[in-house]
């Protein structure tokens, strides 16, 4: 699955022409995102900037674009066009939800630098996490359309339940694909699903494509973090910009730990239930061999892949144009992407 660099596949390449396609509206995302961050509590600018300077794919903020290119948006006007204002939203969302998530997970690299929590704790990270939320609440307020702030506070409100999910499934050996697939369906896939929503939201489409958008995002979600569950196992951290081997540490069945389970044979399947109970790495050369040995991750790729052809079938209903070969183009990236 890694990349080599200098050699970019297909499904790489056309990344970048997707974001090409986004890159004007993108300077503007950006731009407000260092705007909105501005606070005069002097650590929430320190660790809010630490995170979002940071970098990241900006792929959820790409989506909102891109799927309102499709819609066929034109968006000038007077101020901040809509679809920008909800890509920077949708952006807060998701880097609160990192800020949380690296205290939970105990993770000590984010988008190649230290954590915030392992830079200021804890308490800090998960107040500025809070912070970030209830800024996006602010813009979103901004945005003055009730569907709007519907779609984002139930989006927020399943973000929740699923890591509170995840985390009722920490240690348990028996967590099962119809488990596995319940958490990512929210803690991920339905802020794309929200993110690609609000794209057509904004462009004012009839309801059955705002719904294949929607659709489109949620496949999308699935896929892309199953191959980030995936990237846990085969990636290395200088090319992730995350430490892999998190998932296990922490004693989370994802699924290239639960397809191992369900084929490896009975001493090998104990063995992996074990590494679940107690987490740690103490084991991770040996379970990684035996995930590899079980044939767990090719079906783990295999799946996502499944979920990226739904993505790219749910695009047919919208008119042919550049924004949506980008969006397609974004179903095989998620699969093919080394970080
Ligand atoms: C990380 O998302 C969290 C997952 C859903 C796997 P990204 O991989 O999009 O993170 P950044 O924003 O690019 O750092
Ligand atoms: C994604 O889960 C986190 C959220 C969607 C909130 P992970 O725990 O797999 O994300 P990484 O691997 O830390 O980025
Ligand atoms: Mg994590
Ligand atoms: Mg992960």
């Amino acid at each position: 699955m890694a990349i080599a660099p200098h050699a970019p596949t297909a499904s790489i390449a056309r990344f970048a022409d997707a974001q090409a396609l986004a890159r004007a509206d993108m300077v503007e995302v950006d731009a407000l995102i260092r705007a909105r961050l501005a606070s005069d509590v002097v650590l929430i600018n320190q660790i809010a900037e630490h995170i979002i300077g940071g970098g990241g794919k900006r792929l959820r903020p790409m989506l909102v674009l891109l799927a309102a290119q499709a819609a066929g948006y034109s968006g000038r006007g007077h101020g901040v066009a809509h679809h920008v204002r909800l890509a920077a939203v949708v952006e807060f969302i998701h880097t609160a939800t990192l800020l949380h998530d690296d205290v939970v997970d105990e993770s000590d690299l984010r988008r190649g630098r230290k954590t915030a929590n392992a830079l200021w704790g804890n308490a800090a990270s998960v107040l500025v996490g809070d912070f970030l939320y209830s800024r996006s609440f602010q813009m979103m307020v901004e945005a003055d359309d009730m569907r709007v702030m519907r779609i984002l506070a139930d989006t927020t409100n399943q973000i929740s339940e699923g890591e509170v999910l995840q985390l009722l499934n920490i240690h348990n050996p028996d967590t099962d694909e119809a488990a596995y697939l319940r958490v990512i369906e929210r803690k991920t896939a339905v802020l794309f699903a929200a993110a690609t929503r609000l794209g057509g939201l904004v462009a004012g489409v009839p309801a059955a494509q705002e719904e294949a958008l929607a659709r489109y995002g949620m496949n999308l979600g699935f896929a892309f973090q199953i191959a980030d569950d995936v990237l846990d196992y085969v990636s290395d951290a200088g090319t992730l910009g995350k430490n892999i081997g998190d998932d296990l540490a922490e004693g989370k069945a994802t699924l290239p730990l639960i397809y191992a389970i369900e084929r490896a044979a009975p001493a090998q399947a104990a063995s992996l239930k074990r590494a679940i109970e107690t987490g740690g790495l103490d084991s991770l050369d040996n379970i990684v061999a035996a995930i590899r040995d079980s044939g767990a991750l090719e079906r783990a790729r295999h799946k996502a892949q499944h979920y990226a052809d739904e993505a790219k079938a749910a695009l047919s209903t919208l008119p042919q144009s550049a924004a949506r070969d980008a969006l397609a183009a974004l179903a095989g990236y998620a699969l093919q992407r080394d970080h």
